[in-house]
């Protein structure tokens, strides 16, 4: 009950609060209780945010939700939510777990299936979506993430994000980790009185957590609580991060400046956060054991204007992607000035990977940096055979050599091990392993059956390592399975990991050069030597950025046949191969992290957080600016060429294979967060805009609009591709098709813009008109003309540019699939008349 009832509880007002989501939807498999679930439902009605008495703050159009008229308003809509269930439930059938009254008007409730078809039948109810689970997962298990490389860990701007709150809605945070600490030397100097937050203390996390860097922590849990048993061990009932996951999104975008990451006793460098004296709210709604819908949607109702990264895993069953409760709560926050953030997802490379489907969300993609840490294998003939591995040299600097061994040499004849071959050969028990032989020396592990279907994990390679006193160990790839993709993770041992076959071929011919085997193949004397060399010392050379493997792909989609749509998903590329971010010591998903304040992980939820900080530094400069016109400001600046001035290239299904990216990988290309902060031109739009998209859409019955939004379809598109986006996609055109764009100038002075096409194949394209002058806040429309000139199979892309006398350059990446010619009206005019 204690939820429900600080939702009655006035509000405080949560003004410059940017909220950073990072939680990731997948279908429960299970839920403990097998006869009641969580059921999300949207009521007829306006909620706070749009109540006609709600007040506005005059800067940033942000709402105040306790004004008197505003509390009267909430707590009116509380008590038609328990009037309403009253009178269309069975008494004892349900229990409410949350009004929303802020964001959306509605309610989660835990209830019978048998119950919720009596909703079905109320006229006051829009939409009814049973709770899919939200369920933090971090992309793949690290052994397997993407390749070496890393970004800027200096962060964006040393004071940047100052005056500005970060709201993240998320896992918890570890609020002793100095990446949020305030300093009494170096006190804020913005004042932000207007923020009131409320702290709510609980295990690890006393009220004092909240030191002036941390200004809000709250959790939620009625949903957690109706679906599971939650162990108290590990699903903390406090805002306390007992994963990592939030600690790391919170660091990213707002943690403080310059603070050194030492793990395992190394010092690896200073990170920062985009926005390092942004504020931080806390909004925890995932826990280790369930995670619900409900408690995220909670906590969105909560905020008043944040960034959102969520990623629901699959497209949500029987409706279009635009339309289910999430997108609707998206749609709804962006509509009260919410800017919404979004990962692109973790499925790619292939393409219609993207799982972040709507216009009103920033969807991001991943990129790497240029930043590698490559370990070396010195062998006894002096070779030297690259790898990547985190820890530091075998005894010696590397010097001197030990005896080298092939676990599968040495497995006992007959332990009481699991006979699982493959597992032993990985170095998986101890047990297996004849111990006078391996200690002292560097130990060959191999890829195998194991870490292929992901049962093996380094940590117990490490566990092996450490009971058998090994020198070191080498986890070398097998040319039964490939290469394998490796990430560095600090090891506390000596090791390495060599993902290629072709360099783990070098290595056994060494050892078969040097091992002396019996008749029966056994071996029986080993003259190999290795070293480990020092693996945890950056270079920054690689070529940068590269769209990773794991980040999903356009086509966007709009159904679950992947039917393609006209909007360009992802938005743009971040860094997210690689990040080093605060972590939470407990670690309860990846106790390989465990006892460590600092991790080195990737996936499109570390790329978002940096999207996240970087509006935040957007906004601060520009507090009138609202969340389309941040978002075009990025997309517009965006670069799309990398670090030696190539088009940006894309890693492809083979590891270790590059190919030239698109826009489907990279969006408008990679974040440029000083260019970003004076785009010279914006794209704006706003709720109108993105129901007459959703009106536009084809085979969109407009009555489930009407029902979904709440709003009748007024036909003002005449394509989906109208919406006024910083991008021009067409995913069928036949024949030409004009597209309507509105730029409005936010720079300071008069600028006249002359556009350039860079031609996708197979179309042809004009701008009308072809140049133009535009005073300081003065809209100008564009007509794009398009003209399909050849068939395509695929679709091709290309590039408007508008470069402006005051040097502002506005890019807009095109993608279209041009399926027919249409014969020119010209033409066909002649042809009829004569
Ligand atoms: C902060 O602003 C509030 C009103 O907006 C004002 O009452 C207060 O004195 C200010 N505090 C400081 C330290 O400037
Ligand atoms: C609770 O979590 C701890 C730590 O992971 C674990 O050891 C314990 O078995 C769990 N308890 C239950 C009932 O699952
Ligand atoms: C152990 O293995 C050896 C050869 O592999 C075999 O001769 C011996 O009988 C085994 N001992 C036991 C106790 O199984
Ligand atoms: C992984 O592969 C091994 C060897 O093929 C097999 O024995 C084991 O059952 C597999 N484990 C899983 C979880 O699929
Ligand atoms: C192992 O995990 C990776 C990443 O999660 C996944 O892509 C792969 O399919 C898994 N392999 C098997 C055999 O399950």
């Amino acid at each position: 009950m204690k939820e429900v009832m600080n939702m009655l509880s006035p509000k405080k007002h949560r003004v410059q609060l940017l909220v950073l989501f990072l939680i990731e939807l997948y279908v429960m498999i299970s839920c403990k209780s097998k006869e009641r679930d969580i059921y999300l439902v949207l009521m007829e009605g306006e909620p706070v945010a749009f109540h006609g008495a709600v007040e506005q703050d005059k800067v940033g159009k942000r709402m105040v939700y306790d004004s008197e008229a505003s509390i009267a308003h909430a707590k009116y809509l509380v008590d038609s939510h328990d009037q309403f269930l009253q009178r269309t439930l069975d008494e004892g059938s349900y229990n409410k777990l949350y009004s929303f009254q802020n964001v959306v008007n509605g309610f989660a409730v835990h209830t019978t299936t048998s119950q919720v078809e009596k909703f079905k039948k109320s006229a006051e109810v829009k939409l009814v979506e049973k709770d899919q689970g939200a369920k933090l997962m971090t992309s793949y298990t690290p052994e397997f993430l993407g390749l070496p490389a890393v970004w800027c860990q200096e962060g964006g701007i040393k004071n940047g994000g100052e005056g500005i709150v970060i709201g993240f809605v998320d896992t918890g945070i570890n609020p002793v980790h100095p990446s949020f600490v305030y300093d009494p030397l170096n006190p804020f100097t913005s004042n932000i009185s207007h923020f009131s937050g409320t702290c709510e203390g609980g295990p690890l996390f006393p009220e004092t957590s909240c030191n002036g860097k941390i200004v809000s922590a709250r959790f939620f849990d009625a949903g957690a609580r109706a679906s599971a048993t939650l162990n108290a061990s590990v699903d903390i009932q406090s805002p306390f991060d007992a994963a990592g996951h939030g600690s790391h999104v919170a660091s990213t975008a707002a943690g403080n400046f310059g603070i050194p990451v030492v793990v395992d006793g190394f010092f690896y460098g200073r990170a920062s956060g985009m926005a390092p004296r942004a504020r931080i709210a806390v909004y925890k709604a995932v826990y280790p054991t369930v995670g619900t819908l409900a408690d995220v949607l909670a906590a969105i109702d909560q905020v008043s204007s944040f960034f959102l990264f969520f990623r629901p895993d699959e497209p949500p069953e029987g409706t279009l992607t635009f339309l289910g409760m999430f997108e609707m709560f998206m749609l709804y926050a962006h509509k009260a000035g919410i800017f919404v953030v979004q990962a692109a997802g973790n499925q790619g490379p292939g393409p219609y990977s993207v799982v972040s489907y709507s216009p009103w969300v920033v969807g991001v993609g991943a990129g790497t940096t240029d930043r590698t840490y490559p370990g070396t294998l010195v062998l006894g003939n002096g070779q030297k055979v690259g790898g990547i591995g985190l820890s530091g040299p075998s005894f010696g600097n590397g010097l001197l050599q030990y005896k080298l061994v092939l676990a599968n040499d040495v497995i006992k004849a007959n332990g009481t091990f699991p006979t699982t071959p493959p597992y032993v050969e990985e170095c998986q028990y101890p047990e297996a392993l004849d111990p006078t032989v391996v200690k002292g020396s560097v130990v060959i592990c191999m890829f195998s059956a194991g870490f292929y279907n992901n049962s093996s994990t380094l940590e117990n390679i490490i566990e092996t390592a450490k009971v058998l006193g090994f020198m070191g160990f080498a986890l070398v790839a097998n040319p039964r399975y490939g290469d394998f993709i490796a990430q560095p993770i600090p090891f506390s041992v000596p090791g390495i990991l060599i993902p290629r076959i072709s360099d783990s071929k070098i290595i056994s011919r060494y050892y078969e050069q040097q091992t002396q085997r019996d008749h029966k193949g056994h071996a029986i004397r080993y003259s190999g030597r290795a070293a480990i060399g020092e693996g945890r010392i950056a270079t920054y050379m690689e070529r940068a950025p590269v769209v990773s493997r794991f980040s999903s792909r356009g086509p966007d989609y709009m159904d679950q046949r992947k039917t393609p749509v006209d909007v360009l998903k992802p938005d743009i590329l971040a860094p997210g191969n690689q990040i080093w971010a605060a972590w939470s010591p407990m670690s309860v998903q990846n106790p390989i992290l465990s006892g460590k304040i600092f991790a080195l992980i990737s996936g499109t939820s570390m790329a978002a957080p940096h999207i996240a900080g970087i509006a935040a530094l957007i906004k601060e400069k520009n507090p009138a600016w609202t969340p389309s016109m941040i978002a075009s400001a990025m997309s517009t600046t965006a670069i799309k060429h990398d670090n030696r001035g190539e088009p940006i290239m894309a890693e492809g299904f083979a590891p270790y294979t590059l190919h030239p990216a698109a826009p489907f990988g990279f969006g408008a290309g990679l974040v440029d967060p000083i260019r970003g902060l004076d785009p010279g031109l914006v794209f704006a739009t706003g709720f109108e805009g993105y129901l007459s998209f959703l009106c536009s859409l084809p085979n969109v019955d407009p009555s489930v609009v009407k029902i979904t939004t709440g709003v009748s379809c007024d036909p003002s598109f005449s394509n989906p591709s109208d919406l006024n986006q910083p991008s021009v996609t067409i995913t069928a055109l036949s024949g030409k098709r004009t597209v309507n764009r509105v730029v409005r100038n936010v720079a300071s002075k008069p600028e006249t813009y002359l556009s350039a096409v860079l031609t996708p194949n197979g179309v042809s394209i004009s701008i009308d008109p072809p140049w133009f002058t535009i005073a300081p806040g003065e809209t100008k429309n564009l007509e794009i003309r398009l003209t399909v000139t050849r068939v395509l199979q695929d679709f091709s892309f290309g590039e408007i540019v508008l470069t402006g006398s005051m040097n502002h350059i506005v890019r807009i990446p095109v993608s279209v699939l041009p399926v027919a010619v249409q014969v020119p009206k010209e033409k066909y005019l002649y042809n009829v008349t004569c």
